[in-house]
C-alpha cells in the first residue's frame, strides 16, 4: 500500500497546479460585481470533491453565497468526520502594494519558505489550507485508506460574517451530524514548532457615525464656533481606552475570563521572541494593555480596534471645510464568556453617552459571533497531536489564536461536536495583507498530516 509521502511525491505538481487554478478565480464575497467568480468557484470546489472521491456532492443554495456540500460514508457504525473551510477570500486592496497581481499566482521563495510559496488572494486563508484536505481526501480514497465516514462543508461567506452558513446549520442537524470537526484555516507557530489552535477570540464589529452640522461648511467662516464631527470622532475614539490601555466601555471587562498563574505560565512557555516579532513588522515597540505580554494581548485579553476612519476632504490638495459626517469601522475581539450582541449593546450605549452635544451619534452593528476554546484532553485533540507528531517529530503545543472564526462557537452549540483547528498557514504568510502567500512546504505537510488525524481518531475513537 502506497504511503503518504510517496504519494506527495509522485503527485505533488498536479497538486500545486490544482491550487493555482482555483487561486485564478477571484472568489471576493463581500463585492456583489465578483458574484457569478465566486459561484464559478463554488462549482470548481464541487468537482474536486467528486474527483477526490466524495459519493454525493451538492451546491446548497443560501440567500447569499453557497455552500459546497460533499459525503463519502462508507460504514454507519464509524466515526464521521466533518471538514469545514471558506472558498471565498478578502479583497485585494491596496492592488499596488502587490509584487504580482493577486489572482494571477506565482510561485516565489522567501526568507522563511525557500523551497518557493505560493503568492495570491486566498493561498493561505483559506483555499489553500482547504484544498489540504481535498488532496488528503485523494489520497486516502485512492490508496484505499479512508478509516472512517467524512462530510465536507465549504462555505462562500466566512469572510462576510457566515450568516446564512448558521441558517444552514440550523436547519441540516441530521445531515451534518458528526464526531468532530476539523478546519485548516488558522496559523501554527513555526515549521519547526508545530502547533494546534485551542482558542478563537470573538467578535464584535460596528459602524459609527458623527454628524454634526447639516451640510459642509467653510472652516474659517464657521471653524471654532461649532463641533467638527472629524474632531469629535478622533477624541470619542481616542476616549475608549485609557493610559493602561484598558477599554473604557463600563461593564467591558465583566464577564472576561481571567486565566489562572499557571495557565499563563503554561503560555508563556511557547517559543516567542519579541525581537523578531517587531522586525518583522517593523516597529520599535509593541503596545497594549498593561500587565500582559504581547503574546496574551493577542490572545487572551479583548481589544478595540479602529478599522477605517473617513470624512471630510482627502483628496488632493487643500479644501477648507468642516464636514458635516465623519464615520468610523470599529472592532473589538472578544474572549470567551464575553457575549458579543451584549457587547454591542454596552458600545453604542457608551458611544452615544459620551458624544458631545453638538453632534449626533449612530452606531450601526455589523457582525459578530462568540469566542471558543477546546479542551486538550478531546479525543479529536489527542488524535490530532499523534498525528503532529508523526509528521513534525514533535508535540505540537496547544495555542490560543487572536483570530476569530465565529462559526465555530455555533457549530459547538448546534452540532454538540468539538471542533479541531489544524492549521498549517504562518504570521508571515500576510493573510488579509497584499501579497499573501502559502508555502509550498506548508501545504504539503499539511496534507501528509491530515490522514494520520482520521487514522488516530478512527483508532481512539473504538
Ligand atoms: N482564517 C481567518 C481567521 C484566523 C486566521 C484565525 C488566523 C486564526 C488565525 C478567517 O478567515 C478570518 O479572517 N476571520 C475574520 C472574522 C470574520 C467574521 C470576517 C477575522 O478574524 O477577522
Ligand atoms: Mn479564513
Ligand atoms: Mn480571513
Amino acid at each position: 500500500m502506497q504511503n503518504i509521502q510517496s504519494y506527495i511525491q509522485t503527485h505533488k505538481d498536479r497538486f500545486l497546479s490544482e491550487l493555482i487554478e482555483l487561486l485564478k478565480i477571484p472568489s471576493i464575497s463581500a463585492d456583489s460585481a465578483y458574484k457569478n467568480d465566486v459561484l464559478k468557484t463554488a462549482k470548481q470546489v464541487k468537482i474536486s470533491l467528486e474527483k477526490a472521491g466524495c459519493d454525493l456532492v451538492e451546491i446548497c443554495k443560501t440567500e447569499g453565497h453557497p455552500i459546497v456540500y460533499g459525503e463519502k460514508i462508507i460504514d454507519a457504525s464509524l466515526p464521521t468526520v466533518l471538514v469545514y473551510g471558506h472558498y471565498d477570500v478578502q479583497p485585494p486592496d491596496p492592488l499596488d502594494l502587490w509584487t504580482s497581481p493577486p489572482f494571477e499566482p506565482v510561485i516565489k521563495s522567501t526568507k522563511i519558505h525557500p523551497e518557493g510559496a505560493i503568492f495570491a488572494r486566498g493561498a493561505c486563508d483559506d483555499k489553500g489550507q482547504m484544498y489540504m484536505h481535498v488532496k488528503a481526501l485523494e489520497f486516502m480514497t485512492s490508496t484505499n485508506q479512508l478509516p472512517c465516514n467524512v462530510k465536507f462543508m465549504i462555505e462562500g461567506e466566512e469572510e462576510v460574517g457566515s450568516v446564512n452558513l448558521s441558517k444552514f446549520v440550523k436547519a441540516n442537524h441530521d445531515k451534518l451530524k458528526n464526531d468532530v470537526i476539523l478546519i485548516s484555516d488558522t496559523g501554527m507557530i513555526s515549521k519547526e514548532t508545530p502547533s494546534i489552535t485551542t482558542g478563537l477570540r470573538g467578535l464584535s464589529y460596528v459602524e459609527v457615525e458623527v454628524t454634526g452640522p447639516n451640510r459642509d461648511l467653510h472652516s474659517g467662516l464657521y471653524g471654532g464656533a461649532v463641533a467638527n464631527p472629524i474632531n469629535s470622532l478622533a477624541k470619542m475614539i481616542a476616549s475608549l481606552h485609557d493610559e493602561n490601555n484598558h477599554i473604557t466601555i463600563p461593564g467591558f471587562y465583566d464577564k472576561v475570563e481571567e486565566l489562572s498563574n499557571e495557565e499563563r505560565s503554561q503560555m508563556s512557555k511557547a517559543p516567542f521572541s519579541l525581537e523578531n516579532y517587531k522586525a518583522a513588522i517593523d516597529i520599535e515597540d509593541v503596545h497594549g494593555e498593561k500587565g500582559f505580554s504581547t503574546n496574551e494581548r493577542n490572545s487572551i485579553r479583548p481589544t478595540l480596534d479602529v478599522n477605517g476612519i473617513w470624512g471630510g476632504y482627502t483628496g488632493e490638495g487643500a479644501k477648507t471645510v468642516i464636514a458635516s459626517k465623519a464615520f468610523a469601522k470599529i472592532s473589538m475581539r472578544l474572549v470567551p464568556n464575553q457575549d458579543w450582541e451584549e457587547i454591542t449593546q454596552l458600545f453604542k450605549a457608551h458611544f452615544e453617552n459620551i458624544a458631545p452635544k453638538g453632534v449626533k451619534v449612530k452606531v450601526k452593528p455589523h457582525h459578530g459571533g462568540q469566542g471558543y476554546v477546546t479542551p486538550i484532553d478531546s479525543i479529536g485533540y489527542q488524535a490530532a497531536s499523534k498525528a503532529y507528531e508523526d509528521s513534525f517529530g514533535k508535540t505540537p503545543i496547544p495555542q490560543r489564536s487572536g483570530g476569530s472564526i465565529p462559526i465555530v462557537s455555533l457549530f459547538e452549540q448546534e452540532l454538540k461536536s468539538k471542533t479541531i483547528l489544524m492549521g498549517f498557514g504562518l504570521d508571515s504568510d500576510a493573510i488579509h495583507s497584499p501579497n499573501e502567500h502559502f508555502g509550498i512546504w506548508n501545504y504539503l505537510k499539511g496534507i501528509e498530516t491530515i490522514p494520520l488525524f482520521y487514522k488516530y481518531f478512527t483508532e481512539l475513537s473504538r
